[in-house]
């Protein structure tokens, strides 16, 4: 199996070119099969998770061509509706699939979904929504069974504001005639990229970035070249990384909008960080003073896909930090290898208590989940001695070879 290994203690130094948002490109493949035409996606990372949609793609009849970071699909021959376990279970966007295969062929037979072991991650949300639209649903031995042919416009309020139910519910929409109207929806930036690329094939879908957003259903959709938004997550990684073994890194291609959130805990500390357009330079003189409290919330709050990244860099901090994580219900298993490396955390729930030490003392770790396995080789880079990190296929599924990029910035990291 492969893995990382650091030498810490280096500051970091150059640039960093931010490639596509893994979880709008999920969403964007999986929208790709409204439209019989030829669609392109521009600056899509080399990541396994994209590799595994493109498998479930392929699966049901689409004929995809990737060379370098362009990714060219042809969904004419698509028509199959059924995406069995062994590939739903690679990973969570699976499920967005139900929506865009509902309208594409009115009926579809998705298996339960897989993707990081971070939560229940139910998907009664989705259900309940689509039931909503006059959707037949039975769920029957880990498949999820779907009839659209009595779908009818509806108005729909979401129970809480979930991404993937929220995109579930755009994709399911977009034929069906008359005004669609959903409620309490997720505001992520990837929810607003959704609607612009649906729109830019034809769709007719507004207030993507709001709590509500309504959909007028349309006849068809055309192909489309698009490029998706910045991966805001991966900024945020090596924004972190920078913060806390010191240097100066400038993100490329980046939305600084996206990471606000974090930008603003960031400048509680000593770090400087600028902001030039599509540029974040930051400046680190490495160990910075704890950040009081740091709560995990819907967008634009503290994103929960920076929540291990952020807890590896108070390990180190002075003082004290607590951690509340309100999204995922056990988004803290990281900690536990974080504490093989000598860090201080107590976790008690959904609250982290993380006392900072002078110095983390490097070890064998393994990764169990994408965000928490970069937290690991953020770990490393600052932890005296020799790091391990083991099981790096769940960091390969959201980062390209992490190692490449931190190379370039002076870090010292093998991939075996
Ligand atoms: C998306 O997952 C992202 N994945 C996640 O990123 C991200 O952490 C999450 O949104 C929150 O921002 C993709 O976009 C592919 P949710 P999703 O539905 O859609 C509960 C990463 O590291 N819920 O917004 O699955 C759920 O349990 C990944 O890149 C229900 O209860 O997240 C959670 O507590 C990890 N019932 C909360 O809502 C439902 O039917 C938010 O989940 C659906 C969700």
């Amino acid at each position: 199996m492969k893995e990382y290994i650091i030498n810490g203690g280096r500051a970091l130094d150059g640039t960093v070119e931010i490639r596509g948002a893994k979880n709008s490109i999920l969403p964007l493949l999986a929208g790709s099969i409204l439209t019989d035409e030829i669609t392109v996606l521009h600056n899509c990372p080399n990541i396994s998770d994209v590799d595994s949609m493109i498998k479930i793609l392929e699966g049901l009849g689409s004929k995809i061509i990737r060379n370098a970071r362009d990714i060219v699909i042809d969904n004419s021959m698509a028509n199959k509706s059924e995406i069995p376990a062994y590939l739903a279970k690679e990973l969570r966007s699976s499920i967005f699939l139900l929506g865009s295969l509902l309208s594409r062929n009115k009926k579809a037979k998705v298996a339960y979904p897989g993707g990081c072991d971070i939560g229940l991650r139910p998907i009664d949300i989705h259900i309940a929504g689509l039931r909503e639209l006059g959707i037949e649903i039975q769920e029957q031995g880990g498949y999820i069974f779907c009839n659209c042919q009595n779908a009818k416009c509806a108005d729909v309020v979401l129970d809480l504001p979930s991404v993937g139910a929220t995109e579930n519910l755009m994709m399911s929409s977009v034929f069906i005639k008359g005004r669609t109207v959903i409620r309490n929806c997720a505001k992520e930036p990837e929810i607003v990229d959704l609607q612009r690329f649906l729109n830019a094939m034809g769709a007719k879908i507004k207030g993507a970035g709001t709590s509500v957003i309504v959909v007028e259903g349309v006849e068809k959709l055309h192909g489309v070249e698009y490029t998706p938004i910045p991966d805001r997550i991966v900024a945020g990684t090596y924004l972190i990384a920078t913060a806390m073994c010191g240097g100066n890194v400038e993100l490329i291609n980046v939305n600084p909008e996206h990471i606000s959130s974090l930008i603003s805990k960031l400048s509680k500390t000593t770090c400087k960080v600028h902001i030039k357009n599509d540029r974040i330079l930051i400046k680190s003189k490495g160990r910075q003073k704890s950040l009081d409290c740091i709560e995990t919330m819907y967008y634009p709050g503290f994103p929960t896909d920076l929540q291990s990244q952020i807890m590896a860099m108070q390990t180190v901090s002075r003082g004290t930090s607590v951690i509340v994580e309100n999204i995922f219900e056990t988004r803290f298993k990281t900690a536990g290898e974080l504490k093989k490396l000598g860090a201080d955390i107590t976790i008690k729930g959904r609250v982290a208590v993380v006392k900072g030490v002078k110095e983390l003392i490097g070890g064998e770790v393994h990764a169990s989940d994408l965000r928490g396995g970069a937290s690991l080789v953020l770990a490393g880079l600052v932890a005296g001695g020799q790091t391990v990190v083991k099981d790096i296929y769940h960091i390969d599924r959201g980062y390209e070879d992490m190692s490449v990029d931190l190379l370039k910035l002076g870090a010292n990291i093998k991939r075996t």
